[in-house]
């Protein structure tokens, strides 16, 4: 909903729990009055009416009170705009042409010379979406720098900062420490999200998990990116968000050309950080990714289990293990196509290796269709070896500068999708592809950073880093239209490609190639600070983990994990014994029992990895699924009880897993005992809201 101000110059939005209000002045300055509780127009118009600073020659009265700082003019802040028009002249003197409201939000129309810039709102609840839209008549201007949006947080004292940092195999670690003056800048110059950032953070002053004020901002972007999160002179916080690592310069905007910015969502909660978590995902589930009401399936990927010794042979046997444990989609990982025998040769050749497969992957997708399972591929679309048919014909094909090394890491180089016969070849490729075998699922990988990002046929090469994204994105929404019936999973070496934008368009992530039972729970923690377990792809795999650290479990330890999000199972099937697979169909069972709960529940954070015991729980409606980790006890300490959340303190509840009665003010300020003990182990515990005729 939104409220506009009788003389058109103040806007209120508003979402069932909170509001944000801005502010043309008679200046044509726009600036920012109110992010947080659900306000009224008054209210508003009473911050409207507070003057701003008076100008003085040490500090600008805009920085820290505009919307979209733009450069130039009485501003010190990093611009959210550098614009360089056609004639040379740098920075950008708007005037406010007008505004629209609609089903779709709010739009606001500066414009200076032949530049129109329209900054746009939109509430998804008590998420706001905003970004921008460049639009340019003539002649052509350089888009420096567009960011989607600045955001302004309230004057407050000791704001602390939460961010999602890693590395491969070590994702989405969540971290907390006190904001400093100054700036802190966060993003990816890779070409890709990347994993050593997540494009999200988070501000709060004395936020507990179930308390107090967090604000949030997550960007909708999959290629480099930065979020500066800025604490001024005055102590006042601004976070800047958009496309791009550095200033150097996005794209030429020719005559009438457009270029619309990724969204950068924020989001303010007064419910902790669990609050904030729940409202994320709510607005992913509801705005972002595709089908979320629909249950993603079990799935069983051969890369543990094979490698790159792949053969239909092998893959059948795999299959029909899997089947019988209850596994309903199967992926057949790298290794099936070209020459690809080793990670030296092959990538971009899009057809079934003759040898591995002489009737192509057909006779394969029947055989895992009979038992009624799914078939899934695994392809890496945006490389090339260069052993590979496909860069022997056409070695322009990727991103080099002339006249340097092309750098190869993991033997491959980055084709440039920015290029349209690039992405028609691919499109023919990954088409003819879908149409020639039943296949129900695509992992999409991306392994290695861009590097030598360059274009040397192209006037204006830096608009690869952008438009690569941009041909991703177009080649996943034509795939998306054309197979309608294939669902897409979003990999990069790990978690180095999950974002809101790659979520609107594929349906899972795989979160990371660490599929350690323990180091997961760190990384799903933080990983669920943002993104719901609908998304979260997680997989059994084997003990000792073959991977990573050699790491022993009992197979109760990694199902209960991995049931924290989509379950997938990634071990060597020929190599379980008979007990593992029959123990391993009964949990399997078990998360289809609990899935929609998991994948569509609230997600209540009950205790965090670190220490003994670590305990996730959903609440869907009646059913509360609690999952519990104990990762180690020292003699004489006790487990302590989990008090639940998100239940009737009025209702009764029945465990299905002990045959015990609760009462819900029992577990909410007692908890549930859960009779876990040595480590590590761990449980489920199914909870049933009694009704009265239960
Ligand atoms: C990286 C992915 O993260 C793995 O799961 C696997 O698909 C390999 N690539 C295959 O090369």
């Amino acid at each position: 909903m939104t409220h506009v101000s009788e003389d058109g110059r103040t806007w209120l939005l508003s979402g069932p729990a909170g509001s944000y209000a801005l502010h043309v002045t008679d200046r044509d300055e726009l600036v920012h009055l109110h992010w947080g509780p659900r306000t009224g127009p008054a209210d508003a118009e009473a911050l409207a009416a507070r003057p701003l600073p008076e100008d003085w020659p040490f500090e600008s009265r805009l920085d820290g009170r505009e919307e979209y700082p733009v450069e130039g003019g009485p501003r010190f802040v990093r611009p959210a705009l550098s614009v360089r028009a056609g004639d040379g002249r740098r920075g950008t003197e708007w005037t406010f042409e007008g505004y629209e409201t609609g089903d779709d939000g709010l739009r606001l129309r500066f414009r200076d010379g032949d530049l129109t810039v329209t900054l746009h709102y939109r509430m998804r609840g008590d998420v706001i979406e905003r970004w921008a839209v460049l639009h340019n008549r003539e002649p052509a201007a350089e888009l420096l720098r567009a960011d989607s949006a600045t955001w302004t947080l309230p004057d407050r004292e000791n704001w602390r900062l939460s961010q999602l940092h890693g590395r491969w195999a070590a994702e989405s670690r969540l971290i907390r420490s006190p904001l400093t003056l100054g700036e802190t800048v966060v993003g990816s110059r890779r070409g890709h999200t990347g994993r050593q950032h997540l494009p999200w953070v988070a501000l709060d002053t004395d936020a507990t998990e179930e308390r107090g004020e967090v604000y949030g901002c997550a960007l909708g972007w999959s290629g480099s990116w930065r979020i500066s999160v800025a604490q001024l002179p005055d102590a006042r916080v601004q976070i800047t968000g958009g496309a791009g690592h550095d200033d150097s310069g996005l794209l030429m905007l020719g005559t009438g050309e457009t270029y619309v910015t990724p969204v950068f969502a924020g989001l303010w909660s007064d419910q902790g950080f669990g609050g904030a978590s729940r409202a994320w995902h709510a607005y992913q589930r509801a705005h972002v990714v595709p089908d979320a009401d629909r249950d993603r399936p079990v799935l069983f990927n051969s890369w543990e289990a094979t490698g790159f010794d792949i053969s239909e042979e092998r893959q059948r046997v795999l299959a029909e293990r899997a089947a019988a444990m209850g596994v309903e989609l199967f992926v057949v990982d790298d290794g099936w196509f070209g020459a690809r025998t080793g990670d030296r040769a092959g990538l971009g050749d899009w057809t079934p290796n003759p040898g591995r497969f002489p009737g192509g992957l057909k006779p394969l997708a029947d055989h895992v269709h009979r038992p009624g399972m799914g078939f899934g591929i695994w392809v890496e679309p945006e490389m090339v070896n260069p052993d590979s048919d496909l860069y022997r014909a056409h070695p322009d094909w990727v991103q080099f500068q002339p006249g340097r090394r092309r750098t190869e890491f993991r033997n491959q180089l980055v084709l440039n999708l920015a290029r349209d016969d690039v992405r028609e070849y691919l499109w023919e490729r990954l088409d003819a592809l879908l149409s020639s075998a039943p296949v129900d699922y695509v992992k999409w990988d991306f392994s290695r950073c861009f590097t030598d990002a360059g274009w040397p046929d192209d006037p204006y090469p830096q608009r690869l880093w952008t438009d690569h994204v941009r041909g991703l994105y177009a080649l996943l929404d034509r795939l998306r239209a054309a197979h309608p019936g294939v669902a897409f999973e979003s990999c990069s070496g790990g978690g180095g490609r999950i974002d809101l934008g790659i979520l609107s368009r594929t349906d899972q992530v795989w979160t990371s190639d660490n599929t350690d039972p323990l180091d997961r729970l760190a990384i799903q923690h933080g990983f669920s600070q943002l993104h719901p377990a609908r998304v979260m792809a997680a997989w059994v795999t084997d003990s000792p983990n073959v991977m990573l650290n050699g790491r022993v479990s009992s197979l109760r330890f990694r199902f209960v994990g991995a049931m924290a999000g989509v379950l997938g199972v990634g071990g060597d099937l020929a190599r379980w014994t008979q007990e593992e697979r029959a123990e391993a169909r009964e949990w399997v069972a078990l998360y289809k029992e609990i899935r929609s709960v998991v994948q569509r529940g609230d997600l209540y954070r009950l205790r965090p990895p670190e220490g003994g015991l670590s305990a996730v729980q959903y609440v869907l409606g009646d059913e509360t699924v609690v999952l519990a980790c104990l990762q180690a006890q020292h003699f004489g300490e006790p487990v302590p009880a989990l008090r639940l959340r998100g239940l009737d303190p009025g209702a009764t509840y029945k465990c299905r897993d002990t045959g015990e009665v609760h009462r819900g003010a029992v577990l909410l300020h007692h908890g549930l005992g859960t009779g876990l003990r040595g480590d590590p182990d761990a449980a489920v515990f199914r909870l049933r809201r009694l009704r009265s005729t239960d």
